[in-house]
């Protein structure tokens, strides 16, 4: 892992959505898609601004895109304003030139029955297009990334996910209660996520701070999925100065 520190969320954002831009302008010259593993929550949101910002000014295209999303609860119905697939289209997806077929986001509404054959479809998807060029996570205070909580198998494929408490508890505000946080989600597994070629996680912030140095400087185990990052060999940590605080 490397690890570089921005003085602002805002600048390491920029950073981070260049890099983005970068790769998807390359794999335009090569006539190829470009296959983007995306996060939610508050973490990737200035790097989504800054990519609509470059479609708009700036010409960038979208038309050569192809997305997988890291999750979404379950069950979630994908018009709730709660949900993942709202978060994506609201902050990126809506404003520029993306087509429909080239996104993927885990359904939240799939039957129970259908669950299982969904997470292989899901991930045959992600193969099918030679695999994710680019990941982007952010990372939850339990240490996961995606929602692979702590016990998650360094080998885990995309499936279904029981959420910890701490992770129910940190979504709360935004579902005004605990109770009506949903208990379960559909994530990509640790496998998934590690099979990207490129891996950014982003992490903004004093709550974050601990988890970092967790993730970063502590022992690989599945207490901490985070931790599986240390394997990857083209994966950093983009910080702000509050989240690396804790680092020796
Ligand atoms: C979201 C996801 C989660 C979040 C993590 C941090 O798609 O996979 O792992 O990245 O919970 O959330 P924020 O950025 O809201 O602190």
């Amino acid at each position: 892992i490397h690890n570089v520190i921005f003085e602002s969320s805002n600048k390491a954002s920029n950073v981070v959505a260049h890099e983005i831009a970068a790769l998807i302008r390359k794999k335009q010259t090569q006539g190829l898609p470009c296959v983007l593993g995306l996060a939610t929550g508050s973490s990737p949101i200035k790097v989504y601004e800054e990519l609509v910002r470059m479609h708009k000014e700036e010409g960038l295209s979208f038309s050569n895109v192809v997305t997988f999303n890291l999750d979404e609860y379950y069950p979630m119905d994908k018009n709730n304003i709660q949900s993942y697939y709202y978060f994506m289209h609201v902050h990126l997806f809506n404003h520029v030139d993306i087509l429909s077929e080239n996104i993927h986001i885990p359904n939240g509404k799939i039957p129970v029955d259908e669950l299982y054959q969904f997470c292989i479809d899901y991930e045959m998807k992600i193969k099918s297009y030679g695999g994710l060029d680019f990941q982007l996570l952010g990372i939850g205070r339990t240490g996961h990334i995606g929602f692979n909580e702590p016990g998650s198998h360094l080998n885990s494929a995309t499936r279904s996910i029981t959420l910890d408490y701490i992770t129910r508890a940190d979504a709360a505000s935004s579902f005004l209660s605990l109770d009506n946080v949903p208990r379960k989600a559909i994530t990509m597994g640790i496998g998934t996520i590690k099979s990207a070629k490129r891996i950014v996680l982003l992490a903004w912030g004093n709550n974050k701070a601990q988890i970092i140095k967790q993730a970063i400087e502590g022992k690989i185990t599945s207490n901490i999925p985070a931790t599986y990052l240390q394997e990857h060999d083209n994966t950093t940590f983009v910080l702000d100065y509050e989240a690396s605080t804790e680092l020796t």
